[in-house]
């Protein structure tokens, strides 16, 4: 016997049904979603402050921090989207991300421990690695140089490290080279040109840049490009006995910019009245001034602080979101090394 239903009380129970399925997904987050901003503003309301105050305490310490949590930003969102890959610990067997070589010498992961740790105690389970490496370097670069700025969150910790994927450009790259690795994950050339710029901070190890120094692409005892004085004061820092097959160079370190108004830790626009002048100490950087656009961003960057700060801004939120993984998508680790199951 087919049920009657009047007319009305159809209405109603569809209306109960929307209203029914509206709260089952805004509890249960869609397979995909986007990021926003203040994503844990009902969840974990402290998110952002925890993080902040993690990294302020740690950077009054020691301010090497505030690049070193830059780069590692960097190194997650390139492989495989800013998914906290970086992060994970290699297992017998599957070596991580984090053994690959551009990745050796990133420092400060225990910065990420400590924010997870305070964060986890505020609100267990809800705020993911991939967003806390994100928001403490936000906060590293508000710290650094006074570049602030609103950062969409949201971001789902990826269930996948491995060391083989790590295809990050190298420090010898052409401009070509690095502008088509950019342009695979969705940068382009103000993005690389105004990313570069953080590179006024930090040290770099002085096996990176033994070729420019002594032997450039066996074609020339030392880079041409390289401009005089900075040869001289290089090559007397990084003399040619410090790099052996077996060390590496990995203890013997340079500044990144040697004419840095605000110190090795400090973010500005110096970096690019140095690669104008051929003083820039990796070649990537300095590969810069040979193409025409990144020649006049660089110009533009270096007599206009204000416009650098401005665009660092949006070129890290662009960088914040490459490839993410929302909604359902990924997990949220517990435990930043580890992946949950
Ligand atoms: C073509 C792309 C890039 C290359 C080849 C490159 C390469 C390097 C190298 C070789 C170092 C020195 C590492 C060491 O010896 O310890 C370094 C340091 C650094 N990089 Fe990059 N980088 C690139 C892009 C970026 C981007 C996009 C950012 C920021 C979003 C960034 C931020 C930094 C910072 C802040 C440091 C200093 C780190 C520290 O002091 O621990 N880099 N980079």
């Amino acid at each position: 016997m087919a049920l009657k239903v009047p007319r009305h009380s159809l209405l109603l129970l569809l209306a109960v049904g929307a209203v029914q399925a509206a709260a089952a997904s805004a509890a249960v987050p869609p397979p995909q979603a986007q990021l926003q901003v203040s994503f844990y503003a009902r969840s974990c309301p402290r998110a952002e402050a925890i993080v902040r105050r993690v990294v302020r305490r740690r950077a009054a310490r020691d301010r090497s921090v505030l690049p070193a949590l830059i780069r590692l930003h960097f190194h997650d969102c390139f492989v495989r989207g800013c998914d906290g890959s970086v992060l994970i610990d290699s297992t017998p067997g599957h070596p991580a991300e984090k053994e690959a070589p551009p990745n050796l010498t990133l420092r400060m992961l225990d910065v990420v421990d400590d924010a997870k740790a305070a964060v986890e105690e505020a609100c267990p389970g809800v705020v993911s690695c991939a967003d806390i490496v994100a928001l403490a370097a936000r906060d590293a670069a508000a710290m650094a140089g006074r570049v602030r700025y609103e950062l969409p969150t949201g971001r789902r910790d990826g269930t996948v490290s491995s060391a083989a994927e790590v295809n990050l450009p190298s420090p010898s790259a052409s401009f070509a080279e690095a502008l088509s690795a950019f342009r695979s994950i969705g940068l382009g050339v103000v993005d690389l040109t105004t990313l570069l710029g953080s590179h006024t901070m930090g040290f770099c190890h002085c096996g990176l840049i033994m070729n420019r120094l002594y032997n450039y692409n066996s074609t020339s005892p030392f880079d041409p490009t390289m401009d005089a004085g900075l040869l001289a004061v290089l090559r007397r820092r990084c003399p040619p006995h410090v790099v052996t097959p077996q060390n590496q160079s990995r203890d013997v370190i340079v500044p990144m910019n040697f004419v840095a108004p605000l110190g090795p830790f400090g973010l500005d626009n110096s970096f690019y009245p140095s690669v104008l002048a051929g003083r820039a100490v990796l070649q990537i950087d300095q590969e810069l001034a040979s193409s025409g656009a990144a020649r006049r961003i660089a110009a533009m960057f270096a007599s206009r602080p204000g416009n650098f700060r401005v665009q660092f801004a949006k070129s890290m939120v662009k960088l914040g979101g490459v490839n993410v993984l929302t909604g359902r998508q990924g997990e949220v680790r517990l435990n930043c090394r580890r992946f949950n199951s």
